[in-house]
């Protein structure tokens, strides 16, 4: 089928290269014509495994077209994906990507006097976007051509963003017109029989992606709040308590008396907090949909509180260990706000080191994909980017990790001992094996 993609970022491009892979033809459009010549060049413009191999290999068939020209996107397709970003501004989501390429795509559609175009929202918007502010565009401009509306969400997440298109739980339709929904059943015609396809209305796909969302961020939250709780109560250990609860037949059923431990599962260990460019901002827009609607979210807010909290945290449990932090040299490993991303956005270390920067401390930094400080522009003068951790521990008073990095979880007593004036480190993300730390090492967050 012949597809558009407008917004060429984490979302629309691994959309357009996988849709591409399976037998596609696919012109994607950007506003940044850098992204679009970086694509042109077969780079991808942002870190995400297994995705530039496959970006190669549709670059060079001629599937995955990058376009900077919309009319020309718009007479070589027959609908249209928007991907573009649906930020956080004041609180609020802040809609003007949408708006700005809704309008451009329908000013395409009509040079094109293209008919029955299809427009399918793969962005994240609050519910009644699509039939509030995105229909209006469409009916003022294209009554006479007549066009298609759908929502359809995108899940994947950063860092298996492959993998999870490859490999969907669901394909959620959310349609205006039948004929969209077949046009975008088509599309996904290679996951027939593989997932669930939910079909609804505009509405209900736009709250889906929101309660996906908030209820990952919510057990986040739940796991720190009881990790809170747990550091009052002597002895008391977060991750048992809540690997207890896992471990109930209602979260972890048995099949052939075999257990599936269930995904969720490691979205309920303690440390420094949810970031990224979708929890923490969903929530938000969710919780801003709702005062906006006069009803009452205290669930929501409650789970953006708890969440706000957790890299003070980190910066508390450091001062408890070695006290004051005056003049001392803090190494903070990963500053991603999740592993396999070079994704910065709502990153908790970042918020930690706004915190430590008032402190008067020297802070060096590493993390495996930021090399430079380019990428990271709000890092003050106190913070030194090290391209190893090695450089990063040398004569460090304490260490704090922030990311689940694959090659932090060989680090050890020994190996701090090598580096640092002080073997002392902060598991922020409750993966580290304390077996490998002496007494008094490793610490983590839920057991002051
Ligand atoms: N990143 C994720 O993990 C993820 C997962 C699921 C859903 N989402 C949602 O998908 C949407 C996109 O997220 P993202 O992370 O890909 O954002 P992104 O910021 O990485 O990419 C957005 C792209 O849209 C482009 N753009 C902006 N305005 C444009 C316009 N008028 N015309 C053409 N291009 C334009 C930008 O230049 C940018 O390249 C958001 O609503 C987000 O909430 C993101």
């Amino acid at each position: 089928m012949k597809i558009g993609i407008i917004g060429a970022g984490y979302v629309g491009l691994t959309t357009g290269i996988c849709l591409a892979s399976l037998g596609h033809k696919v012109n994607i459009y950007d506003i940044d014509n850098q992204k679009l010549t970086k694509i042109m060049d077969k780079k991808l413009p942002f870190f995400e495994k297994g995705l530039e191999e496959m970006l190669e290999v549709v670059v060079s068939s001629g599937d995955l077209i990058p376009k900077n020209d919309l009319d020309s996107l718009v007479e070589h397709t027959d609908g249209c994906f928007i991907c573009v970003g649906t930020p956080t501004k004041n609180n609020s989501i802040d809609l003007t990507q949408i708006t700005n390429s809704v309008e451009s795509l329908t000013n395409s559609i009509k040079n094109n006097s293209k008919r029955d175009y299809k427009i399918i929202i793969r962005s994240t918007i609050v519910p009644n976007t699509s039939k509030n502010i995105v229909l209006p565009i469409l009916e003022k401009s294209l009554s006479n051509l007549g066009f298609g509306l759908a929502v359809v969400p995108e899940f994947l997440r950063e860092g298996n963003a492959l993998d999870d298109f490859m490999n969907p739980d669901k394909i959620v339709i959310g349609s205006l017109d039948d004929e969209t929904k077949i046009f975008v059943k088509e599309i996904f015609s290679h996951f027939n029989n593989k997932c669930e396809f939910i079909e609804t209305n505009l509405e209900s796909s736009e709250l889906i992606k929101y309660t996906n969302n908030a209820f990952f961020s919510m057990l986040i939250s739940f796991s720190n709040e009881i990790a809170n709780l747990s550091e009052t109560i002597s002895g008391a250990d977060p991750n048992k308590i809540l690997r207890a609860l896992v471990s109930d037949k209602r979260i972890t059923t048995k099949v052939d008396n075999r257990k599936i431990i269930p995904g969720l599962d490691s979205y309920l260990i303690p440390g420094c907090g949810f970031g990224g460019s979708c929890f923490p901002k969903d929530v938000q827009a969710l919780l801003d949909y709702a005062n906006s609607s006069n009803i009452n979210t205290p669930l929501l807010k409650a789970v953006l509180d708890i969440n706000a909290e957790r890299p003070s945290k980190m910066v508390m449990l450091a001062e408890s260990i070695i006290g004051s932090l005056k003049n001392k040299k803090i190494s903070i490993l990963g500053l991603t706000f999740k592993p396999d991303t070079d994704d910065l956005r709502s990153s908790p270390a970042l918020d930690a080191i706004r915190l430590l920067t008032k402190k008067d401390v020297k802070i060096s930094v590493y993390d495996p994909v930021i090399k430079s400080k380019d990428s990271v522009k709000e890092l003050s003068e106190q913070c030194q980017i090290c391209f190893s951790l090695e450089d990063a521990l040398e004569n460090a008073d304490i260490a704090l990790v922030f990311t689940k990095w694959e090659e932090f979880s060989s680090l050890n007593s020994d190996f701090l001992k090598k580096f640092m004036k002080n073997p002392v480190i902060i598991d922020g993300r409750g993966f580290l094996d304390s077996k490998k730390f002496d007494e008094g090492c490793l610490h983590r967050i839920g057991y002051f």
